[in-house]
């Protein structure tokens, strides 16, 4: 049985992580074996990498930050992601591939060195349902401890939506873009419901 691998997209503040909590307690509530997981930071060596790429002190470039994030992926794909699919489980995970095309990016690294380094990084691995939680930039970000992606400028993070945009016009057929503002968690849970009705049935 081949398991189903869903991953939550959005800048940061977009309340990706609410409903993978939603969807978690629902598919448990099913009966639903699962694995809820993030990146970066799925793993022992991901917390590492994670504490390393979030930590405003660290000067980072940003073709070493892309590479620090695949070997976040990498070692997540390999001892996580993938042995719970191969289980027939759902997973969960917050942010995957997409956030490095939408990230780095804009960050201004040319996108087929992101595509190639990931496609081998995830092995070729990719998600069957992509949600995007898509919010206004100016509202999410939060004032105080903010941390290295956190700090970067608005111009950035509204690049950042751009791009997640653009990846959903260009895989309509896995990306599920949802508009957060104005809607409740529960009623945005209930958009994530109907979107993955075909696996839960
Ligand atoms: P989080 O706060 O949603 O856990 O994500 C941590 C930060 O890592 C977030 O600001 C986005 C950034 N990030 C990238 O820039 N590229 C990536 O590929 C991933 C997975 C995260």
């Amino acid at each position: 049985m081949a398991g189903c691998f869903v991953t939550f997209e959005g800048i940061d503040g977009s309340g990706k992580s609410t409903q993978v909590a939603l969807l978690a307690r629902e598919l448990a509530r099913r009966g639903i074996h699962h694995v809820v997981t993030r990146e970066p930071g799925g793993t022992p060596l991901g917390r590492e990498l994670r504490a390393l790429l979030l930590d405003p002190e660290n000067a980072i470039a940003p073709l070493a930050e892309m590479l620090l994030l695949a070997a976040d992926r990498a070692q997540h794909v390999e001892q996580v992601i993938r042995p719970a699919l191969d289980e027939g489980a759902f997973v969960l995970c917050d942010r995957y591939v997409d956030s490095s095309r939408a990230y780095q990016g804009a960050a201004g690294v040319p996108s087929e060195a992101i595509e190639q380094v990931n496609r081998v990084a995830t092995g070729g691995l990719e998600p069957d349902i992509t949600f995007v939680f898509d919010i206004d930039p100016g509202g999410a970000l939060p004032t105080g401890g903010a941390d290295r992606f956190e700090k970067r400028s608005r111009d950035y993070h509204a690049a950042v939506r751009e791009a997640f945009l653009r990846i959903a016009r260009e895989e309509p057929e896995r990306v599920v873009v949802i508009r957060v503002d104005g809607r409740s968690p529960e009623e945005i849970h209930g958009i994530v419901l109907r979107a993955m009705a075909r696996w839960l049935e």
